[in-house]
């Protein structure tokens, strides 16, 4: 993607904005066109323009016949994931659902409300892009069970050696040298255009390095933790821990005070991790009217009740 280097940080979401518009191009470029399967060869037999584009602009220049029709969702779900002004305005001209991480409560209500509030400007509703943090889970016969389970579920994850690697995207030093059972390092993070995680996701999770180390060293000092102690209590991520009740309930108030539109469940454990939840947390959020008895469809855009592309635009789509 890089093609033999970043570009500047201000044209980085020019060209996202290009890209997408273009991959629509190719996404439509078979719209309107009749296509039938031959019953004996099965091959398609379709107009002659069928997925002909042409596209060009300062980023792309490009033209031909896309050899893809059109899938039953119209086009596929577009996620985005970017947190700065410019992304949060991408996401808002055209995204279908934000993967955020703004997945506590007060912070997700500020970023709900944030990105729903650009919508108006594009001609959208607050329905047509959905806000799905990732969080996690941990279940239990009851509260007390569960929360002891995810303390040792969180002293498995967190390892002495993976503490330190967290501490160095915000240092940005080597910290191999730290004892991980000992306290934070007393030296600042390094502040520079080089980082040591090279454009790995987490560069952008600390805007302001200095002051995180800052506030983390005075959390550790307030509360005696080694620097493992702090990795394993300062997670990021949202985590539900309960009993099926508590959790469901929890859930249920989060999206009821729009703090999001539901939730990308990481389970701790994979695959089977995932069942827990399904077999015991999904029926309740049922009960409750806020989890589909069924499925409704048979996309992933029908899953997450976006509606079709095309029913957008219904005049135009009778137009054309
Ligand atoms: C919640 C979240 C998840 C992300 N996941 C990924 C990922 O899986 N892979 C990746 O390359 N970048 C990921 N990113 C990085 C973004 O795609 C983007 O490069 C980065 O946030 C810079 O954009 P920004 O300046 O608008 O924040 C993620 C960002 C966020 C906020």
């Amino acid at each position: 993607f890089r093609r033999g280097g970043f570009l500047p940080q201000d044209e980085r979401y020019s060209r996202a904005k290009e890209f997408l518009a273009t991959a629509h191009e190719l996404f439509d470029s078979w719209s309107g066109e009749e296509i039938l399967a031959d019953r004996a060869t099965g091959a398609f037999l379709r107009d002659a323009r069928a997925g002909a584009f042409v596209h060009q602009g300062k980023h792309f220049d490009i033209h031909g016949r896309f050899n893809v029709p059109r899938s039953p969702q119209g086009r596929p779900v577009i996620f985005q994931a970017g947190d700065s002004e410019e992304g949060r305005e991408f996401a808002a001209a055209g995204a279908d659902a934000i993967f955020s991480r703004y997945s506590h409560l007060e912070e997700g209500r500020a970023f709900y409300a944030d990105v729903k509030g650009r919508l108006a400007k594009y001609g959208r509703r607050p329905d047509q892009l959905l806000i799905l943090p990732a969080a996690t889970f941990v279940l239990g016969d009851t509260d007390a069970e569960a929360a002891e389970l995810a303390r040792e579920v969180r002293r498995q994850q967190v390892s002495g050696a993976t503490a330190l690697k967290h501490l160095e995207f915000v240092w940005n030093r080597d910290l191999s040298g730290y004892d991980p059972e000992g306290p934070l390092p007393d030296i600042d993070p390094l502040v520079s255009e080089e980082h040591i995680s090279r454009g790995r996701a987490q560069v952008r999770m600390y805007r302001d390095p200095v002051a995180i180390a800052r506030e983390w060293r005075e959390l550790a000092e307030a509360n005696k933790w080694s620097i493992r102690d702090l990795v394993i209590n300062n997670g990021n991520r949202q985590t539900f821990v309960g009993a099926p009740a508590t959790v469901a309930r929890t859930i249920n108030e989060f999206v009821q005070a729009d703090a999001s539109d539901g939730f990308i469940l990481v389970p701790h454990i994979t695959p089977g991790g995932l069942d827990p939840f399904a077999d015991k947390v999904v029926p309740l959020l049922q009960e409750q009217g806020v989890f589909r008895a069924d499925y409704e469809g048979t996309t992933l855009r029908e899953h997450l009740g976006l509606a079709h592309p095309d029913a957008a635009a219904p005049a135009e789509r009778a137009a054309s």
